[in-house]
């Protein structure tokens, strides 16, 4: 009798044992934010989705805030073709002055909190598409670490990120990352944990 109740008792013990081991690597598993990123935003403009996908699997991952950069006049299907001389994007591509491109709000709520900003964006003619300008433009990146990301249907990064850099004139701006349009949200973790981000 007295053997079974120790077996018994022994046994629970492993098995506490094992649960609590088997939850602390869980914990680590879901990746929990060093806190040196501090709160984080993810700030991005999408034409017609790709980028968007990116931008939620950094939400998922990061548990950082969303933010979408919507233009007042949105752009039509027309407006990107970029194989017509006269549609929207190759005029505003030829005339840098058309490039001004309002937006529904171009400052996040609470800016100021945000300690880690990933501004997302599609390439256009290598360069990020131009309605996040006015986001960079509008906002103070003081004391800011910036994480540019794009996708693209072959280019790479390029210099958008350092031009974006250049145009906000604060903040400490990380070199960034270019995604294939289709990437998955695999490659997008990997990428967070090579920066540090999550664990
Ligand atoms: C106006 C325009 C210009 C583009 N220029 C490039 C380019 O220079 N290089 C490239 O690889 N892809 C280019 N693309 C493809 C987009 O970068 C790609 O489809 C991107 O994933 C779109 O992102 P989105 O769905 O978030 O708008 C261009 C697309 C458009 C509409």
């Amino acid at each position: 009798m007295i053997m079974r109740k120790l077996f018994s008792a022994l046994m629970a013990a492993c098995v506490g044992l094992i649960g609590a081991m088997g939850f602390s690597a869980c914990s680590q598993e879901t990746g929990e934010v060093p806190e040196e990123w501090g709160d984080i935003l993810i700030v991005y403009f999408s034409a017609t989705g790709n980028t968007e996908t990116i931008a939620g699997y950094i939400a998922e991952a990061t548990g950082g805030k969303i933010f979408e950069l919507v233009p007042v006049d949105p752009y039509t299907s027309e407006d990107l073709n970029w194989s017509d001389s006269d549609s929207r994007v190759s005029r505003e591509h030829n005339d840098e002055s058309l490039r001004n491109v309002e937006l529904v709000s171009a400052t996040p709520e609470n800016w100021e909190s945000y300690d880690t900003v990933f501004i997302g964006y599609p390439i256009w003619w290598g360069i990020a598409a131009w309605p996040v300008n006015n986001f960079i433009t509008e906002n103070d990146f003081t004391g800011k670490t910036v994480v540019p990301f794009c996708t693209s249907s072959s280019s790479g990064l390029g210099e958008s990120g350092r031009l974006l850099a250049n145009m906000a004139g604060e903040g400490n701006w990380l070199t960034g990352q270019r995604f294939r349009s289709s990437a998955g949200a695999d490659t997008v973790t990997d990428w967070l944990q090579e920066l540090g981000v999550i664990g």
